[in-house]
């Protein structure tokens, strides 16, 4: 099978690797050309346009930074064109209202739409163990689980096209939520003279404890933010796609709405493309 992919950031390259050393035929489309030239030595075929990429594919994974990009790559001209008699599958985190209306557009180009929106990052994908959540029906679901299992052991059908992204939203909540938490009782530790390790011994053994925690840990302790697996800017754009749709559900967000300031400090503080686990230097500021 020859699978096309657009967006070779943090996670579609090791996606687009999985792909390959899973026997596939890839072609990658990427914005910035300089950041895919070596991948031909891959094996892993370099188109020059979203077009082309297209051509290449039965199918087209989607690992994008947002709803904007998809627009622009996916559904200009030239490439909605290529989309009849092809299938999308939608990998990134957008909005489940976006991932609908992509859904129709892509259905009235001719194409077929899911969405498979992942839990877990680069070292996930690599081990083949990403959470794959999927939006679509029964039958797209066994069309394509085979293929999503090449990034994940066990791809879980949630429902119609929305849910699942509407799933990532729920979990990527937290991922803001427990950083922010952990970091304003970190820096409460840290500014009172109480040994760390004496806070994490104890939380590590009570119900309070996340993994997240002891995994961030050491770049909160060095104040450590590059070579990140998820950017700053990524869960900035995850909190804001969240607070949109809790909206309209009628949900009281203002603990979120408490977080999103410190995102956004940490994004003005030209901390966008780092580790965003740097939302710690929005909390607790180094002297
Ligand atoms: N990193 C994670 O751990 C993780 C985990 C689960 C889900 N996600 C989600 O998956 C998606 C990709 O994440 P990532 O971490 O791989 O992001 P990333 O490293 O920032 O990569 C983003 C990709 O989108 C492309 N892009 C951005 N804006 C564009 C535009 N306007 N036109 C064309 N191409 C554009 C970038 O191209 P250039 O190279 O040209 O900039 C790049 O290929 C995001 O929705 C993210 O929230 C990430």
């Amino acid at each position: 099978m020859n699978i096309a992919v657009m967006g070779v950031g943090l996670m579609g390259r090791p996606m687009a690797e999985r792909l390959k050393a899973t026997g596939r035929m890839v072609t990658v489309y990427n914005r910035t050309a300089d950041k895919v030239a070596d991948l031909p030595k891959a094996g892993i075929a370099v188109a020059a346009s979203p077009a082309e990429a297209l051509r290449a594919g039965d199918c087209v994974v989607v690992m994008l930074a947002d709803a904007q990009a998809i627009r622009e790559v996916l559904l200009a001209p030239a490439a909605r064109q290529e989309l009849r008699g092809r299938t999308v599958i939608q990998m990134g985190t957008i909005g489940p209202r976006e991932s609908q209306e992509f859904q129709r557009v892509v259905q009235a180009a001719g194409g077929d739409y899911l969405e498979a929106p992942v839990l877990g990052s680069i070292t996930e994908v690599k081990e083949q163990r990403l959470l794959v959540m999927v939006g679509g029906t029964a039958a797209q679901f066994e069309q394509w689980a085979g293929l999503l299992k090449a990034f994940g052991p066990e791809p879980r059908l949630i429902g119609s096209v929305g849910s699942a992204a509407a799933l990532k939203l729920a979990l990527n909540q937290l991922i803001a939520a427990e950083i922010a938490a952990f970091s304003l009782s970190l820096g409460l530790v840290q500014r009172e003279g109480i040994a760390v390790e004496t806070f994490m011994d104890i939380l590590r053994q009570s119900a309070l404890f996340a993994p997240a925690f002891e995994k961030k840990l050491p770049r909160l302790l060095q104040r450590a933010y590059t070579d990140p697996n998820f950017s700053a800017r990524h869960l900035l754009k995850d909190v804001d796609l969240f607070l949109k749709e809790a909206a309209t559900v009628g949900l009281n967000v203002s603990s979120l709405e408490g977080v999103r300031p410190l995102l956004g400090k940490t994004v003005e503080q030209g901390l966008a493309d780092v580790d965003y686990s740097a939302l710690f230097e929005a909390v607790n500021p180094g002297k």
